[in-house]
C-alpha cells in the first residue's frame, strides 16, 4: 500500500520574475542597451517574438522602422528594429538564418539558433535564442487569446523535454502595443500552458512513481522580462500563476492516482494535509454524521463499497467574516463501476476520473489559500465508490434526500447526481453568494461537447455570462446548456418524488434538472466536465480542468 505523502508542495516549475523587473526596458536608451543586458545572462535560451516588419528591417529592406508601413511600438526605441538589435550582438546568426529562409516569420514558426564562438566573443551568456513567428492575426489584433497561446504553445514546446531548464520569455515581444495588464494575463496564461506541457504524472512526487523510469521535464524556470511599467503586473501575473499551476497539478495527480490509492480517505487526507501546509481550514464528516444529516441520498449510492465515504469541507476565509462565500461542490466518485446497474467493461478504467470534480474543487481552494485570495470560498466534497454488492443499492429502491425530497433510483449508475443533492443541500447553511457545482456528470455531455468545451447549466445570467468570460479568457470554455422546467417532466416518478433518470433523450439536461430541485435557495450553477477533465486514449491522462475556469473566475469575480 502506497503510503499518502504531502506531495503537492514539490513545484515542477518555477515561474520567476526576479530578473529584469529593475532594469528599466523603456527607460534604456534603446533597444541595443536593453539586449546589451539580456544577453548577459546565464540563460539556456530567450523566447522572442518577431513579426514581418521586424524581420524586414533585419534585412535591409526598409528604413528600419519596418519600412513604409508604420514602426512597431512594441521595444520601442533604437534605429533598427528588435531582430536587428539582438542579431548585432550575435554576430549576424539572425540574418543569416534569415538569408537561408529560417526565419519564415509565419505565426507559431519557431526558429531556434545556438550559441557560437562569434555570441561568446561578445560577451553573450545566452546559450540559445527561440525566435517565434508573430504571424498576421497576432500582429494585427496584438494580445488575441487564442493567437497567443498558439504561439504560446509552439515555443513552450520547443523548450520543454530537451536540455533547456531555465528560459527568458521576452513578454513584450508578443504584442504590438503592449499594455501591462495584458500583458500581465498573458504572462499568467503562459505559466498555464507552460505548466500543462511540463506535468508528468509520478514524477513530483515519490509516492506516486509507479513507472521507475519517469523523470521530470527538464524546463524548470520560465522568466518573464519586462519593463518597469510592467513589473507589478508580471509580478502578480507570477503569483497567480504560481497558485494556478500548483492547483492544476494537484487536480491533475488527483485525477491520475488509481482508484485503489485515490480513496475517498485519500481525498480526506489530502485535504487535511493541504490544512496543514496551508491556511485552509478543513472538516471532514463520516457515515455517522452523514447519516445524523439525513443525507439518504448520498448514503444509498456508498452502501455497495467497503470504503468509508467521506464529505469534505475545506475553507478559504481571505475575505471579511460576514462576506458570503463562494461554494464550490465537486463530486468525488473515486470509482464508478455503475453499481447494480454496471456499466460495460471497455476503458471502465478511466471511471476512475470520476472524482474529477472533487479534485478541480480541491485544486481550485489550494490555489485561492497559496494566492491568499481576499474573499471566502468553501469547496464542498462528497465522496465515495460506486460498487455493486450484496448490499448495494437496487435498481427501483427509494431513499430520502437531505432536502425531505424522495427518489426512486431507477439506475444506480446515475449516482453522481444522488451525492450533489445532499451536498448542494448542505451548503444552503453558508448563505453562498453563489454556488457552483462540478462533475463529471453524464455520458451524453461528451456526446453533446466533445472534449472542448464544458457543459454549463444556470438560470443565473449574471453567472453565465461571468463564468463563460472567465472560461474564454483562461482557455477552459464552458457551453451553455438549458434548464428549462419542460424537461422537468422527464424525471416524474410514480412512486417517489422524483426518479434519478430522465432517459436517453438531453440525458445532460435531466441530470443538470435534477440537480436544480436542490439548489432553489441560492444562486447556482453547474459544470459538467464530462467531456473536459480528462483526455482518453494513449495520450490519457487527467487535464486539470477546469481550474483555470474557477480560479479565473474567482480572481475576477468572486470578490463581487
Ligand atoms: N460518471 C458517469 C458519467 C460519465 C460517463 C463520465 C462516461 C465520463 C464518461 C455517470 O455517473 C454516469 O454513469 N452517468 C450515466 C447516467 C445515466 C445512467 C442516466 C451516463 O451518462 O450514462
Ligand atoms: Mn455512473
Ligand atoms: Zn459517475
Amino acid at each position: 500500500m502506497i503510503k499518502p505523502h504531502l506531495f503537492h508542495y514539490i513545484m515542477t516549475i518555477q515561474f520567476s520574475t526576479k530578473l529584469f523587473t529593475q532594469a528599466d526596458f523603456t527607460a534604456t536608451k534603446n533597444l541595443k542597451s536593453a539586449f546589451a543586458l539580456l544577453i548577459k545572462q546565464e540563460s539556456d535560451c530567450l523566447v522572442m517574438a518577431y513579426s514581418k516588419a521586424d524581420l524586414a528591417d533585419l534585412q535591409g529592406k526598409t528604413n528600419g522602422q519596418g519600412g513604409p508601413k508604420k514602426a512597431r511600438q512594441t521595444l520601442n526605441l533604437g534605429l533598427a528594429g528588435p531582430l536587428a538589435a539582438l542579431d548585432a550582438f550575435l554576430g549576424g546568426a539572425i540574418l543569416r538564418a534569415a538569408n537561408d529562409g529560417d526565419l519564415a516569420a509565419k505565426e507559431a514558426a519557431v526558429t531556434l539558433l545556438r550559441s557560437d564562438p562569434s555570441w561568446l566573443a561578445q560577451g553573450v551568456k545566452l546559450k540559445r535564442v527561440l525566435l517565434v513567428g508573430l504571424g498576421e492575426t497576432q500582429q494585427k489584433t496584438g494580445g488575441d487569446i487564442l493567437a497567443y497561446a498558439k504561439l504560446a504553445r509552439a515555443a513552450i514546446k520547443t523548450l520543454s523535454g530537451g536540455a533547456i531548464e531555465t528560459a527568458l520569455w521576452l513578454m513584450a515581444s508578443f504584442m504590438e502595443k503592449p499594455n501591462p495588464q495584458r500583458l500581465g494575463e498573458l504572462a499568467r496564461l503562459t505559466m498555464q500552458l507552460a505548466g500543462d506541457q511540463v506535468y508528468r504524472f509520478g514524477v513530483r512526487q515519490p509516492a506516486m512513481r509507479f513507472k521507475v523510469k519517469d523523470t521530470p521535464d527538464p524546463l524548470k524556470a520560465l522568466i518573464f522580462v519586462g519593463g518597469s511599467k510592467e513589473a507589478s503586473a508580471l509580478k502578480l501575473a507570477v503569483t497567480e500563476g504560481t497558485a494556478l499551476v500548483e492547483g492544476m497539478n494537484l487536480a491533475k495527480d488527483l485525477g491520475n492516482l488509481p482508484p485503489n490509492v485515490c480513496t475517498p480517505a485519500y481525498l480526506a487526507q489530502t485535504a487535511q494535509a493541504l490544512a496543514k501546509k496551508t491556511t485552509l481550514k478543513v472538516e471532514v464528516l463520516g457515515r455517522k454524521q452523514m447519516e445524523a444529516l439525513g443525507m439518504g441520498s448520498f448514503l444509498a449510492v456508498t452502501q455497495g463499497s467497503e470504503l468509508p465515504p467521506q464529505f469534505i469541507i475545506m475553507r478559504h476565509s481571505g475575505g471579511k467574516a460576514t462576506a458570503a462565500p463562494t461554494v464550490l461542490v465537486g463530486k468525488g466518485i473515486t470509482f464508478d463501476t455503475g453499481g447494480i446497474s454496471l456499466k460495460p467493461g471497455d476503458a471502465m478504467d478511466e471511471m476512475k476520473y470520476d472524482m474529477c470534480g472533487a479534485a478541480s474543487v480541491m485544486g481550485t481552494i489550494y490555489a485561492a489559500a497559496l494566492l491568499k485570495l481576499k474573499q471566502n470560498v468553501i469547496a464542498v466534497i462528497p465522496t465515495c465508490e460506486n460498487m455493486p454488492s450484496g448490499k448495494a443499492t437496487r435498481p427501483g429502491d427509494i431513499v430520502k434526500s437531505m432536502s425531505g425530497q424522495t427518489i426512486e433510483i431507477l439506475n444506480t449508475d446515475a449516482e453522481g447526481r444522488l451525492i450533489l443533492c445532499d451536498a448542494l443541500t448542505y451548503v444552503e447553511r453558508f448563505k453562498p453568494r453563489a454556488v457552483i457545482d462540478v462533475a463529471t456528470l453524464t455520458g451524453a455531455c461528451i456526446i453533446a461537447l466533445g472534449s472542448v468545451h464544458s457543459g454549463l447549466f444556470s438560470d443565473d445570467e449574471n453567472l453565465v455570462k461571468e463564468l463563460s468570460e472567465s472560461g474564454k479568457a483562461a482557455l477552459d470554455t464552458v457551453w451553455r446548456l438549458p434548464l428549462d422546467a419542460a424537461y422537468q417532466e422527464q424525471l416524474k416518478s410514480n412512486f417517489a418524488d422524483v426518479a434519478n433518470i430522465g432517459g436517453r433523450p438531453a440525458g445532460s439536461v435531466t441530470a443538470a434538472c435534477f440537480l436544480k430541485r436542490f439548489t432553489e435557495k441560492y444562486c447556482w450553477a453547474h459544470l459538467d466536465i464530462a467531456g473536459t477533465a480528462w483526455k482518453s486514449g494513449a495520450m490519457k491522462g487527467s487535464t486539470g480542468r477546469p481550474v483555470p475556469l474557477l480560479f479565473n473566475y474567482l480572481v475576477t469575480y468572486g470578490a463581487r
